[in-house]
C-alpha cells in the first residue's frame, strides 16, 4: 500500500544536524526510514504526522517534499521478536503474511486490523506491539466503519496501567478513547469510538490545503468554506492554520457525537466561545454556521445556499450520488471548487468520471475535467479515489 508522507529534502552533509534538531522540536517520524534522495546528494527524511504546514524559521533552508515513506523495519523488527517470543517462530511462519504488520495511532492508541485466521492470537499481537511501542496506552481492534455515521467499530484488546499490561474483560470505563491529536500544528480533539477521524487522510488534507492558496489568490480574499460531512473537523483545522485563507465556514455532520467534539475544537482553534453540547444547526457568529444537519438538506435554507467558494465532500460511498443537492451550495456568481473524495472499483473510474462530469456545472475556463486520483486500495477491488472541480461563474 502507498502511504505518501511529507518529508524535508536535506543535503547529505547537514542530515545528521537536521535529525537532532527535528527530533528536538518532536518533528521526526521514527517509525519511518530516511531514503536517499534520486540525485544521490540529498537524503529525504520522514516528518512526523504533526508537524505544523509551515515548519519552524530553522527548516526554511530545506525544501519540502511530498513522497512515498518507506516504514523503518527495525521499529518494526522489535514487535515480532515480542511475538516470536510469546508464541514461537512456527506459528509466525504458518500464518505467514497474515500478521498485521501496520498499525494507525491515533494518539496514545494504536489501532490494528486483524486477519480473521489469526484473531485468536489477538492479545498476543497486542501485548508485542505494546511492548515495541512503550507510549501507547491501549490496543484496538479495528473490524471496520460501518452505517452511514462512518464510525469505526473497535474493541478494546489490552490496556496499559501503570506499568501492567492488561487483556481479557477491559470494561468500557476502563477505556477512554477521547484523546487528542495534533496535526499541522494543531490539536484536534476527536473519540474514535463516537465519530469518524483517519490520520491516514493527512496528505489529503495537505492537498486540499494547497488547493484552497490556489483558489484564493484566484478570487483575492479569504475563503467561504462549507464542509457539510465536517466530522470532528479535521479539514478546517488544517485550513484555518493559514492566515487569512478562510472567512466564513459552514461546518455540519449529522453525527451528534461529532458536533460535540467539534465545537470544543472550534473553541481552541478560534479562540471564542463556543456552546458545549451538539445543537441544531445555526449561525453562532456572523462567519460560523455550525451544527447538526443532514447536508442534502442544506439547499432548502435560503440563507446557506448559493454562498460558499469551496464546498469540501468527504462521504466517500455517496459523493457521487448526493452532488445534485450539494451543487446549489456554491455561490455562482464567481469561480468556486468542490474538492470531493469517492469509493469506486477501478474497472468503473472511467464511467465515474463522466457521472461527475455530468453532475457539476460546466467547469472554469482553463482548468482540467474533474477525473477521479487514486489515493489507495480500499478492498481488493475498490479504490478510495479523490478529485478537484473548478468551477466557472455562470453566464
Ligand atoms: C468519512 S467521514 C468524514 C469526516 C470528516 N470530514 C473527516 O475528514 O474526518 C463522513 C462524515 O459524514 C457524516 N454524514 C454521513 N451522512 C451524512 C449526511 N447525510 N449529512 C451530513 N453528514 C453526514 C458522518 O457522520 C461522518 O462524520
Amino acid at each position: 500500500m502507498m502511504n505518501v508522507m511529507r518529508h524535508l529534502r536535506v543535503p547529505n552533509k547537514s542530515v545528521q544536524d537536521v535529525i537532532v534538531l527535528l527530533k528536538d522540536n518532536d518533528l521526526l517520524n521514527n517509525g519511518m526510514r530516511i531514503c536517499p534522495d534520486s540525485d544521490g546528494k540529498h537524503r529525504l527524511i520522514p516528518l512526523s504526522e504533526s508537524a505544523p504546514h509551515n515548519l519552524p524559521e530553522h527548516f526554511s533552508e530545506f525544501e519540502e517534499v511530498i513522497h512515498e515513506g518507506k516504514i523503518d523495519e527495525r521499529s518494526n523488527d522489535s514487535w515480532w521478536k515480542h511475538l516470536s517470543e510469546i508464541i514461537g517462530e512456527d506459528t509466525i511462519t504458518e500464518y505467514g503474511e497474515s500478521w498485521p504488520s501496520n498499525h494507525e495511532f491515533i494518539g496514545d492508541i494504536m489501532i490494528v486490523r486483524i486477519n480473521e485466521e489469526i484473531s485468536s492470537y489477538r492479545e498476543q499481537i497486542a501485548i508485542s506491539k505494546m511492548a515495541s511501542h512503550p507510549k501507547v496506552r491501549m490496543v484496538m481492534e479495528d473490524r471496520g466503519v460501518q452505517g452511514e455515521l462512518r464510525i469505526r467499530d473497535l474493541s478494546p484488546i489490552a490496556l496499559r496501567q501503570d506499568s501492567e499490561i492488561i487483556t481479557g474483560d477491559i470494561s468500557e470505563e476502563m477505556c477512554d478513547t477521547r484523546v487528542l491529536v495534533r496535526e499541522s500544528g494543531k490539536s484536534i480533539l476527536c473519540d474514535p469510538r463516537r465519530a469518524y477521524f483517519s490520520t491516514k487522510l493527512q496528505t489529503e488534507r495537505l492537498e486540499t490545503l494547497s488547493l484552497a492558496k490556489e483558489l484564493r489568490s484566484m478570487l483575492d480574499r479569504p475563503l467561504r468554506v462549507c464542509d457539510p460531512f465536517c466530522g470532528v473537523g479535521p479539514a478546517l483545522a488544517t485550513l484555518l492554520g493559514e492566515t487569512d485563507l478562510v472567512g466564513r465556514i459552514l461546518a455540519s455532520d449529522l453525527n451528534p457525537d461529532a458536533i460535540e467534539l467539534l465545537l470544543d475544537n472550534l473553541r481552541r482553534w478560534d479562540r471564542r466561545d463556543y456552546p458545549t453540547g451538539a445543537k441544531k444547526i445555526s449561525r453562532l457568529y456572523e462567519d460560523r454556521i455550525v451544527g447538526v444537519a443532514d447536508a442534502t438538506k442544506l439547499h432548502e435554507d435560503p440563507s446557506i445556499t448559493g454562498a460558499w467558494d469551496l464546498l469540501l465532500v468527504n462521504l466517500p460511498h455517496r459523493t457521487v450520488e448526493l452532488l445534485p443537492t450539494l451543487v446549489p451550495l456554491l455561490d455562482r456568481t464567481g469561480t468556486s471548487m468542490i474538492r470531493g473524495r469517492v469509493i469506486v472499483a477501478e474497472s468503473e473510474i472511467e464511467d465515474v468520471n463522466d457521472a461527475i462530469r455530468k453532475a457539476l456545472p460546466p467547469r472554469l475556463q482553463g482548468t482540467p475535467e474533474p477525473t477521479l486520483k487514486i489515493k489507495r486500495d480500499y478492498s481488493s477491488t475498490l479504490r478510495l479515489c479523490a478529485f478537484e472541480a473548478w468551477i466557472g461563474p455562470a453566464s
